[in-house]
């Protein structure tokens, strides 16, 4: 274990003395008031991490003295890497954006400014929610309050379950980046951003951390996938351990988080109408350390990103190993809101114009590639094999032998989905609900081809939802292919957890995306189906069965994001502009699918 003073966490600013480190945030304020924001004077001395009593003193003592900042995980480096532009430390950051926000004049003007959350605050006072009649909106806005987590008495995130005392707490007292995204989505339709924009700063903090698993160094802009919070009560301080795959079953770090948080970053801005935040030099640093992970020139004769199995929602074997749905429908969305924050300046315009790039084949090479629908299935059913790419129609070189029996019963005339996974001599032809709904939302999909898609979930509705919205994955593996391919996992046995169980936190999902085609009478459907249990099944985490209709096997109660999936949904029912959060509108200059058999590779090449 290290010890307490191994456990403080300080940002090295690399300076050696504190007339440096002032003439640097004088050359930040310069940057800030480029951008036509003047930095006030008399900054009240309020940030994350509470008054840093240590202003004024040398940089060196404040990283040796300080007692109670964040703790490292045992085998990661105290040394953080240098996320903050030119050695400047993030602390300098909370203290000066917290500043400006304090400043009346730096207010922006559609900006809804209530009160941070204190412990004591209650959801329930908050108009937005009133009008919902339903009782299980009044208990789901309390459990909500409870899952609030405090770092040094500001909240900045939510616990992914809260524990009833019978269970063993595992890592569900963790709060989880990509649990906390349907709890912000409500924060921000509430009109409470604070706790988002806190959470944001906070694992922008973590993501400069040196990540190191054995003797391994991971990628610097790599998110935690967790984080929690350890509350000592004798000395009254706060201290933070984040997991980046290190402590995840399967050692898997996640790269969704990453996504999740630039997703995140712009409903904050859409929410508040604050740009500053997004504007800032250090979280502009964090969008493009994201973005040089995923952009990075590699081996890869494809657009889409390669990564390892459960590295997303599922975050153990299911293989999903190669290009998951999942990740690249989060990778096309987070590529498009950081081409609409970042800024055209430095390093930002290169990574704009690499952005386009990517999005452009990505873009082309999902709507064609990934693509099923009744026609393409028959096409691949009848394709050659043994042909060579430069006039292949069956480029992927997919034997027609590997098609499942179910995929060809379950396909109808009029729909279609985007499939697990495509790679060499690989179709993954099954139904992943995040990545398809993601699709949607993000406009991947084109509006056709959305369309398509709900049109599958209608014809299909028994199968992808039945008793729950909605199953993850379907169908489930079974027998010889469960063994193989998720190495017997008992918690993913068929029709359980992420093997065909069905996960109501998926609800908000899909209704975003039901009312994003025109509709919202499938949403609406989903909530009453939600309606009529979740509630009474103590907000369980995940559903088992071919209909859902079993509570989950090792399901945990009091769910958050089953909760927030729930309040999320039925606030984007009440007021369908909260879309304009996550969603974006569809790029009509991307690259279409091209479809037909003859013109495929020549309509590549001429793009
Ligand atoms: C499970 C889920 C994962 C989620 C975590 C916390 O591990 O698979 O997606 O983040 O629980 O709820």
């Amino acid at each position: 274990m290290l010890s307490s003073d191994d456990s403080d966490f300080r940002f090295s600013t690399g300076l050696q003395n504190h007339d440096e480190k002032k003439s640097l945030i004088k050359e930040h304020s310069l940057a800030l008031s480029d951008s036509k924001l003047p930095r006030p004077s008399n900054l009240p001395p309020f940030s994350l991490d509470g008054p840093d009593k240590n202003v004024g003193k040398s940089p060196r003592k404040i990283i040796t003295k300080s007692p109670s900042r964040a703790r490292m995980m045992p085998g990661m480096s105290r040394i953080p890497s240098s996320n903050s532009p030119k050695g400047w430390s993030f602390d300098d950051f909370e203290h000066e954006y917290n500043a400006q926000q304090h400043s009346p004049d730096l207010r922006p003007l559609s900006t809804p400014r209530t009160p941070a959350l204190s412990p004591r605050s209650s959801f329930s006072n908050l108009p937005l929610m009133s009008g919902m009649q339903h009782p299980m909106v009044q208990e789901a806005e309390d459990l909500l309050h409870k899952s609030l987590i405090y770092f040094r008495g500001k909240p900045i995130g939510t616990i992914a379950a809260i524990q009833d005392g019978t269970e063993e707490a595992l890592n569900y007292n963790q709060v989880f980046v990509r649990d906390f995204v349907p709890s912000a989505l409500a924060f921000l339709m509430k009109g409470e951003p604070e706790i988002v924009r806190n959470f944001l700063m906070k694992t922008l903090r973590l993501q400069a951390w040196e990540k190191r698993i054995d003797c391994f160094t991971l990628g610097e802009g790599v998110m935690p996938a967790s984080f929690k919070v350890l509350h000592d009560p004798v000395r009254n301080t706060d201290t933070m351990i984040a997991d980046f795959g290190e402590s995840a079953i399967g050692r898997v770090a996640p790269v969704d988080s990453g996504f999740w948080w630039i997703i995140l970053l712009r409903a904050y801005g859409r929410a508040t109408g604050d740009h500053t935040l997004a504007d800032h030099p250090d979280i502009q640093r964090g969008i493009i350390l994201i973005l040089q992970l995923c952009l990075a020139d590699g081996f890869d004769t494809f657009p889409t990103l390669l990564c390892a199995d459960g590295c997303c929602m599922i975050d153990r074997r299911m293989g999903i190993y190669g290009y998951p749905i999942e990740i690249q429908a989060l990778f096309y969305h987070a590529l498009r809101c950081a081409k609409q924050m970042l800024k055209p300046e430095g390093e930002g315009k290169d990574f704009l114009e690499r952005v386009d790039k990517r999005l452009y084949a990505l873009t082309f090479h999902m709507r064609n590639y990934f693509w099923l629908d009744h026609s393409s299935l028959n096409n691949i059913y009848r394709y050659k094999t043994e042909e060579y790419s430069e006039t292949a129609v069956n480029k992927f070189n997919v034997i027609p032998d590997s098609i499942p029996d179910w995929v060809m019963d379950f396909m109808p005339r009029k729909g279609g989905y985007f499939i697990g996974n495509v790679s060499p001599a690989r179709m993954d032809f099954r139904w992943f609900a995040i990545g398809n709904c993601m699709a949607i939302i993000s406009s991947l999909a084109t509006t056709e081809q959305a369309n398509m898609i709900m049109d599958l979930i209608e014809a299909r509705w028994d199968e992808l939802v039945g008793e729950m919205p909605m199953k993850a994955t379907y169908p489930a593996l079974e027998g010889h292919e469960w063994r193989l391919i998720t190495g017997c996992d008992p918690k993913n046995t068929r029709w359980s957890y992420h093997n065909g169980g069905s996960w109501p936190v998926i609800s908000w999902m899909l209704t975003a995306a039901a009312i994003k085609v025109g509709r919202p009478h499938v949403a609406k459907k989903a909530v009453d189906l939600l309606e009529e249990v979740l509630g009474k099944d103590g907000w369980p985490e995940y559903y088992d069965g071919k209909s859902g209709q079993f509570i989950g096997k090792q399901a945990r109660k009091n769910q958050t994001w089953s909760v927030t999936g729930y309040l999320v949904a039925k606030m984007l029912l009440e007021d369908p502009s909260h879309l304009g959060l996550i969603s974006l509108e569809e790029d009509k200059k991307a690259a279409k699918p091209q479809l037909t058999r003859s013109v495929s590779w020549n309509g590549f090449m001429n793009l």
